[in-house]
C-alpha cells in the first residue's frame, strides 16, 4: 500500500531515521500536535495531549512496550491507546512508513 493507495490522507511527518535515533518525536498534523513512538520496528501515533490532565506525552517514555505518560504516569497501549487501569483512551491514528517516511493518518482511530 502506498500513501495515494488509500482514501486515507496520509501526512508525511518525518524520516523513519530519527525516531531510530530517538524512539520519540512531537510533530504537527493538520494542527494537531502527535506523538510518534518507536516501539521495537514499529511506529505508534498518540495525541500528544493526555486524556487525563493534559500533559505532552511526547515528553513521555516507554516501559516494556507502553507509553507513559509524564504527568502521571498512566501507561497506555500503543495500538489501541487504552490506559492500563483506567476507562480512559488515548486517541490513536494510523500510520504508514513509506521509503522511510513516516506518514500519519490525521483522523484519530475508531477503537470499538
Ligand atoms: S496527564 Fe497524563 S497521566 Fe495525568
Amino acid at each position: 500500500m502506498t500513501p495515494e493507495s488509500a482514501t486515507v490522507e496520509w501526512v508525511a511527518v518525518a524520516p523513519l531515521a530519527e525516531l531510530q535515533r530517538r524512539k520519540k518525536k512531537q510533530v504537527e498534523v493538520a494542527g494537531r500536535a502527535i506523538a510518534l513512538f518507536l516501539v521495537g520496528d514499529r511506529v505508534f501515533a498518540f495525541d500528544d495531549t493526555c486524556v487525563h490532565k493534559g500533559r505532552s506525552l511526547s515528553r513521555g517514555s516507554l516501559w516494556k512496550g507502553k507509553v507513559v505518560c509524564p504527568g502521571h504516569q498512566w501507561t497506555f497501549d500503543p495500538e489501541t491507546g487504552r490506559a492500563d487501569d483506567q476507562d480512559d483512551c488515548q486517541p490513536v491514528h494510523d500510520v504508514l512508513v513509506v521509503d522511510g517516511v513516516v506518514h500519519v493518518d490525521p483522523r484519530p482511530r475508531q477503537i470499538s
